[in-house]
């Protein structure tokens, strides 16, 4: 393997000493012979399997794709299992767990003789985990996505992830539907391994990761049960060994020109507000300076393309039929809301891969002059209730809404929320702004996706289906409405969230981009006087480790001792 840089992995495996033998004799307990020690690249496959993962549960096949191209490539794979992050079970909530994930993804590959590494990502955390880990390391990487569900159809209508979820709740809520009508929802909603159908975080950020020049060309829409997937892993197992070889680290993939492309990328798909946070905590890995307003400027002009759940009626299946991202990227790049030149793991800029890409269905995929709705992106709005920022996606608002005052109905709490929502005594109209605190990085912890506050039945009822919500909480990706997400500073960070009271007039404009508490300075600062911080969730373990060092959602609510990298060195002998 002549003209190659030095290997990480030869720091093991070439040592011909009492180091050398642990190395590699132990591994060969199953069989290896000499040869995988001689130079060849050693892979790692770094895997979410679990069935604690619903959206993961096909991960093991994938990695058998990924191994046999790598060693049809001539290296060396090695598997590995990190924690897994599911949406679904995780409680609190899977965010809190998102950067102790990183944390093991970065220590696992740095740790051990990994010249390169295949991230194994699907349901939605398990995304950034592993990209942030990884680009603290920063070894050649490819990331391959699990692939979305198929379709979910119920009475001959589709129903998608998520999004059918919470209509299907509040029907339910209101009696339209029945128990058993709900039940049998269920089975056919999720009806095949892989992540949410719908354009929630998981295919967010999948498509993401493909924008961003990590995944083969087609990573985002491929669905998880078609062969063209395992197809997909088998090559970027070939590829892999190739970027080792020609020493394609990650930090040449996911550069600022790179992170453009994916927040342009978001605003064409109409992508998750989840995906704002975990792009600037991955920008940050690498030092690369990205913010709210970064998001703001950057998907302005560029409206949603993208006809899918939530904001439209399509589903990820009809999206890769259309001709999946490559379609929209093509469509960006003809407008010049594209950085051309950006490289991807295949070698090849992200213009070379995508300019030819075909469309096979205008209804799903929408051209730039005949948008399916004419603003995408993410709107980031400011204002005495919200000094650092706050987000709101208008493909997923009510146009009705955008300019909006209304009387505050305060909840403190996600319990004070649960404990009152449902009584008809609740003092509220549809014209009220629904305000709830303690819900961000802190103060859950973990800052769980409960900011679409669920409307009260008695306006249900009266067919009343959006309202201003306002939170430091996170929204899914699968949500919709007029929902104002990640106030910062949060309220149990002490910020101004925490000063609203019941009967406040607060005041949102999204084409000005301001959030006001409509309530004079002298009144704000005598209730800031008068605020005490929310009692501490727990004083030992992660949880203290997370509230201590959590940064705020701003500045993508990672840890503030993870912010940038350690790089790949080869860590002292541990003999
Ligand atoms: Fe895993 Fe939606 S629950 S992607």
């Amino acid at each position: 393997m002549t003209g190659m840089k030095q290997l990480r992995s030869q720091s093991w495996f070439a040592r011909q000493d009492k180091n050398g033998f642990y190395y590699r004799s132990w591994l060969k307990n199953r069989g290896l012979p000499q040869d995988q020690f001689d130079g060849r690249p050693v892979i790692g496959i770094c895997n979410t399997w679990s069935e604690l993962t619903p959206c993961n549960t096909h991960f093991k096949t994938i990695a058998d794709h990924v191994r046999w191209g790598v060693l049809e490539a001539g290296g060396f794979p090695l598997e590995f299992p990190v924690m897994s992050l599911g949406e679904t079970m995780l409680r609190p909530t899977a965010m809190l767990y998102r950067n102790l994930a990183s944390m093991e993804v970065e220590e696992s590959i740095r740790a051990n003789p990994l010249d390169g590494v295949v991230l194994l990502m699907g349901c939605d955390k398990t995304t950034p985990a592993l990209l942030m880990g990884a680009a603290s390391v920063d070894v050649p990487t490819i990331g391959i996505s699990g692939g979305p569900m198929l379709r979910g159809v119920y009475k001959g209508s589709y129903i998608g992830s998520g999004t059918n979820t919470i209509s299907m709740s509040e029907q339910l809520r209101s009696g339209e539907i029945t128990l058993s009508e709900y039940h049998e929802a269920e089975s056919c909603m999720h009806r095949s391994q892989g992540h949410c159908m719908t354009m929630g975080t998981a295919s967010t950020m999948a498509c993401l990761v493909e924008a961003l020049g990590m995944g083969m060309p087609g990573n985002a829409a491929i669905p998880a049960v078609d062969a063209r997937r395992n197809l997909l892993s088998r090559l970027a197992g070939r590829r892999i060994v190739e970027m080792v070889k020609q020493d394609v680290v990650l930090s040449k993939i996911i550069t600022r020109e790179a992170l453009e492309n994916a927040v342009r990328v978001n605003a064409g798909i109409g992508g998750s507000t989840n995906a704002v946070i975990h792009l600037i905590a991955l920008a940050r890995r690498l030092g690369i300076k990205m913010d709210l307003d970064d998001w703001d400027n950057l998907g302005r002009g560029i409206p949603c393309l993208l006809n899918i759940m939530p904001s439209g009626k399509f589903l990820m299946e009809d999206f890769f039929e259309a001709g999946g991202l490559p379609a929209i990227i093509r469509e960006l790049g003809a407008r010049d809301f594209l950085h051309k030149d950006a490289l991807t793991v295949n070698g090849q800029t992200i213009w070379d891969n995508n300019k030819d890409a075909p469309c096979w269905n205008r209804d799903v995929i929408h051209e730039f002059d005949t948008p399916f709705k004419p603003v995408g992106g993410i709107a980031v709005l400011k204002g005495n209730l919200a000094p650092d920022g706050a987000v709101l996606k208008p493909s997923a608002a009510s146009p009705a809404l955008m300019k909006h005052t209304g009387r505050a109905v305060v909840f403190e709490s996600i319990e004070d929320l649960r404990a009152r929502i449902n009584d008809d005594a609740l003092d509220i109209d549809e014209h009220c702004v629904m305000v709830l605190k303690n819900c961000g990085p802190k103060g859950y912890p973990g800052m769980a996706e409960v900011g679409n506050l669920p409307l009260p039945p008695k306006l249900l009822q009266r067919g009343i289906t959006d309202m201003v919500r306002i939170s430091d909480a996170r929204m899914s990706g699968t949500a919709y409405g007029t929902v104002v997400l990640h106030c910062a500073p949060e309220a149990a960070a002490g910020g101004p969230l925490a000063l609203v009271r019941n009967g406040d007039l607060i005041s949102l404009d999204v084409e000005a981009r301001t959030l006001t508490l409509e309530v004079a300075d002298e009144e704000l600062d005598r209730r800031r006087a008068e605020w005490r911080a929310p009692t501490a969730k727990s004083n030992r373990g992660y949880v203290k480790l997370y509230v201590d060092h959590v940064n705020q959602a701003n500045d993508g609510a990672d840890f503030d001792f993870l912010v940038g990298g350690s790089g790949s060195g080869v860590p002292r002998d541990n003999f």
